[in-house]
């Protein structure tokens, strides 16, 4: 669960390790991983454009012999201003969060959910993620 510091994902972490799911919650900063940590939850520091952390979350995932059952691209900002209110490097750091960082994320950790987890093991929290969401569809489920 990328995401996991406050709102949707936050309440889906905790959901999920209620329902007996072992979930890596990813959050950027120590207090909101002391935050979050309970059973079954265990915090990743992760910030989805550092591709040093979500190489090492990769290798957490490699490093634990369970199955890595889903991914949910949850993380995520919204920017509702006119479009001559940002300046363009916001407007890039928009798509830098919601749609790169979302791709480095799935491609660090496909290899897993491909062993894991099931054709419908990737979720993301927008309409506009069906490219993604169609390419792991396509694998067939093992
Ligand atoms: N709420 C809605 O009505 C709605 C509607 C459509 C889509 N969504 C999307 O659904 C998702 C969850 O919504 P929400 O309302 O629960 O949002 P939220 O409370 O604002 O939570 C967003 C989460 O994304 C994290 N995040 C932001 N930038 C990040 C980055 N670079 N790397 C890793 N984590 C990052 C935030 O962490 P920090 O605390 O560290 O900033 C936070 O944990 C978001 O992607 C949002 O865009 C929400």
């Amino acid at each position: 669960m990328t995401g996991a510091s406050t709102g949707m994902g936050a309440s889906t972490a905790r959901e999920l390790a209620r329902r007996g799911f072992h979930v890596l919650a990813g959050v950027r900063r120590d207090h909101d991983a002391d935050a979050i940590r309970s059973t079954g939850v265990e915090p990743i520091i992760l910030d989805i454009t550092e591709p040093e952390q979500v190489e090492a979350l990769a290798a957490r995932v490699a490093g634990d012999p369970r199955a890595l059952h889903a991914l949910v691209n949850n993380a995520g900002i919204q920017v509702n201003a006119p479009v001559e209110a940002l300046p363009m490097t916001q407007w890039r750091w928009v798509f830098e969060v919601n749609l790169f960082g979302h791709i480095a994320v799935t491609r660090a950790l496909l290899p897993a959910l491909l062993v894991g987890g099931t054709s419908r093991g990737l979720a993301r929290r927008s309409r506009r993620s069906g490219p993604v969401v169609r390419a792991l569809a396509r694998c067939p489920p093992r």
